[in-house]
């Protein structure tokens, strides 16, 4: 079976595809969400192993799903059910495509909570909140915040109206294109915070502690919250970069484009920690403390530096760029298979799955406050959210991606996709498809549903 032909029209060149893809990876994930589990984990050992993860198991996957999306040139659902039908007779792989359209809705119910927390903190930044403040300070502006499920529900509202109003519209080019201009800007920013954190006296530490391999910090459970990382942080295993995939043009290299955006979104995950810890350390955090981290620590920052409120106005304001770019990919999957299957208008579409996300939201909200206390799996119900999301669909669905990729994909389609010649290249891509990212993805999704230690015992 030969190459098809776009539906849609195609990125105008390899450098379009890498961006919209960035912009999809880079996000809260890197700069919210990397310091904190990465401090939950106590550090080095944690990073290493994320590093090995992107590197041996995320990378292979998001080439696999680069090149399915390419190959089915249509929607991550519709592109499954099309491709394994060409491949096996039977249409039952597009369960990968409905798994993807779920994790997204469910990842994107809590995501934008935490958008709406950025939203909070950059106007708080221009306030002037933070001017001057101190540790005791930021602490208590963040458990107001926490607190305050309506002051939640607004930001959330908010930062969901953003997604819906632009996904509705279905004028993503142009805040992909804004990305062009902000995603540099945000780069440069971080190096800013990075030299601000070389003046706080704990640069070193703070280095030591990102990048000091003691094994002994590191437990079953960092090792499967690395992988989910791997997997949230490149936004794969959901149908977003095979949706993205779908527009790649043919005689761009799929190992190259997907190679550039993974060493992107990890340099900003990198960064954001050797900024970040230094100022842990220099205030007496604490690097366990969980989801707040990242709002307890920059405005700590940002109170204490020169044109501080600029910066930190400027720095939370990019997040929330980061963020919008992201929930796009993480609602598309499911809009776009409303409008293809229901025949609804775009908008419409978007409307109804953005009302059930703003929805779901709410279990996020609460329970940070009013549902503090329902903690089933000794989880507050949002770790929870996020536990069965990023550690269990993220690579489950990975793991079908591998195998359907390395297994019933024959090799001729693989080869002729990838383009990465007959050698070694090829050869290492399909050895780690077939064998180590499907072994390593079921394992840790054993381990998450507590089923790894049984068969051990
Ligand atoms: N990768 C994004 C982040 O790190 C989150 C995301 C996941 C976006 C899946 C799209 C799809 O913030």
């Amino acid at each position: 079976m030969g190459r098809r032909e776009p539906l849609h029209g195609q990125w105008s060149s390899r450098i379009a595809f890498i961006f919209a893809a960035t912009g999809a990876a880079v996000g809260l994930g890197n700069i919210w969400k990397f310091p904190y589990i990465t401090g939950l984990n106590g550090g080095g050992a944690f990073v290493a192993v994320y590093l090995l993860f992107v590197l041996a198991i995320a990378l292979p996957v998001m080439m696999a799903e680069v090149m399915l999306g390419r190959r089915g040139r249509r929607n991550p659902i519709n592109a499954m059910r099309l491709l394994s039908e060409e491949e096996t007779g039977k249409t039952r792989w597009q369960i990968v495509g409905w798994l993807g359209v779920l994790t997204g809705m469910l990842i994107l119910s809590y995501y934008s909570v935490i958008g709406g927390w950025t939203i909070d903190y950059a106007l708080r930044t221009v306030s002037g909140t933070f001017a001057q403040t101190n540790a005791a300070g930021v602490r208590e502006q963040f458990a107001a915040l926490a607190a305050s499920p309506w002051r939640m529900l607004l930001w959330h509202t908010v930062f969901m109206l953003l997604t819906v109003l632009v996904v509705a519209r279905g004028v993503e080019q142009g805040l992909e294109k804004a990305l062009k201009y902000l995603m540099p800007l945000l780069f440069v920013l971080l190096l800013v915070m990075v030299g601000y954190a070389m003046t706080t006296g704990h640069f070193m530490q703070g280095l030591r502690y990102m990048f000091d391999f003691n094994i002994s910090e590191l437990s079953a459970d960092g090792i499967l919250m690395a992988m989910g990382q791997a997997f949230f942080s490149l936004s794969i295993g959901m149908g977003a970069i095979m949706a993205y995939g779908a527009y790649l043009p043919e005689d761009a290299s799929i190992g190259g484009t997907t190679l550039s955006v993974a060493l992107m979104d990890t340099t900003v995950a990198l960064l954001t920690g050797i900024m970040l810890f230094p100022i842990v350390f220099a205030n007496g955090l604490d690097p366990a403390h969980g989801p707040g981290l990242l709002f307890l620590t920059l405005p700590l920052a940002f109170g204490q530096m020169t044109a501080g409120t600029i910066f930190g106005a400027l720095f939370f304001l990019l997040l929330v760029f980061a963020a919008w770019t992201s929930s796009i990919g993480l609602i598309e999957p499911a809009v776009a298979r409303l409008v293809e299957h229901r025949q609804l208008r775009r908008s419409h579409a978007t409307w109804i799955i953005g009302g059930i996300i703003w929805l779901l939201g709410l279990i996020s909200i609460f329970s940070f406050n009013v549902l503090r206390d329902v903690r089933p799996f000794g989880r507050s119900l949002f770790a929870n959210l996020d536990f069965f999301t990023s550690n269990i669909l993220l690579p489950f669905s990975g793991f079908m991606i591998a195998v359907f990729a390395g297994w019933v994909m024959c090799r001729g389609s693989s080869t002729e996709e990838l383009e990465l010649g007959a050698g070694n290249r090829y050869s290492a891509w399909r050895l780690l498809i077939r064998f180590v990212a499907p072994v390593a993805m079921l394992l840790v999704s054993l381990h998450a549903l507590g089923l790894l230690e049984k068969f051990l015992k």
